[in-house]
């Protein structure tokens, strides 16, 4: 057995599949051309991010500054192929100042294992809102709203090719829409022309492990979208 198929084994996701017809799923992407600033050297990329991260750091345009130990900007690569949004740090994420490091965390990175897809090599994470929400309660429609124009720099800094949106609140405030998973998953959605795939959250998948055979064909279906979006 190889590599990739034990850590399939492990996360209880076998046996693979992958849906049929994804090439057709109804698109509503609108096209393909590129953003970004891949040409940009690094230590510029680097400056922007340090101007990003003091930004937040500064912030206090809502509550959730109040009760923060540590802001969590993100982390990953500048250029990077993928970008992961989850929704806000938890306690082992405030207390670290990097985002997805808890138990949630430890399931995302084995799941992007299995596609190849790595925050130290082809990745970047972050979330809707960068302070911890006092008692882990879902940041709310306004906090997300505030904090908005910081993913926005965050993807125009990374300029990746595709976003996989962890879970309902990271999908619904990305795409400025208020639906359920079951209903987002199997399109692809788009923001400003890179395309958004939307699964569940891991910390879903930890308390609903049965779920974690739909999650793989959403992570199938993504990579899928990338090679389509890489070749055209
Ligand atoms: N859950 C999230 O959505 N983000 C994190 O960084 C950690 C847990």
């Amino acid at each position: 057995m190889g590599r990739k198929e034990q850590i399939i084994e492990a996360l209880g996701l076998y046996p693979i599949w992958v849906s049929k017809n994804r090439a057709n799923a109804n698109s509503i992407c609108a096209d393909t051309s590129e953003i970004g600033n891949k040409s940009r050297p690094k230590i510029d990329l680097e400056n922007d991010h340090n101007l990003i991260e003091q930004d937040i750091l500064n912030c206090k345009s809502c509550v959730l500054h109040r009760e923060r130990d540590k802001v969590v900007v993100g982390e990953g690569v500048f250029g990077a192929d993928w970008f992961i949004v989850g929704e806000a740090p938890g306690a082992e994420e405030d207390s670290r100042g990097k985002p997805f490091v808890g138990a949630a965390g430890k399931l995302l990175d084995a799941m992007l294992q299995a596609i190849s897809v790595d925050r130290k090599k082809n990745a970047y994470i972050s979330n809707i809102v960068k302070c911890r929400p006092p008692k882990n309660r879902n940041p709310s429609k306004e906090e997300c709203l505030e904090c908005r124009p910081y993913l926005d720099r965050q993807l125009d800094l990374v300029a990746p090719k595709i976003i996989l949106a962890m879970g309902r609140i990271a999908s619904n405030s990305i795409l400025d829409i208020d639906q359920t998973i079951m209903n987002l998953r199997g399109e692809i959605y788009d923001y400003k022309n890179i395309p958004v795939i939307v699964t569940y959250h891991p910390a879903y998948l930890l308390r609903s492990p049965m779920e974690k055979a739909k999650a793989w064909v959403d992570l199938c279906f993504a990579t899928e979208v990338l090679a389509d979006k890489k070749n055209s």
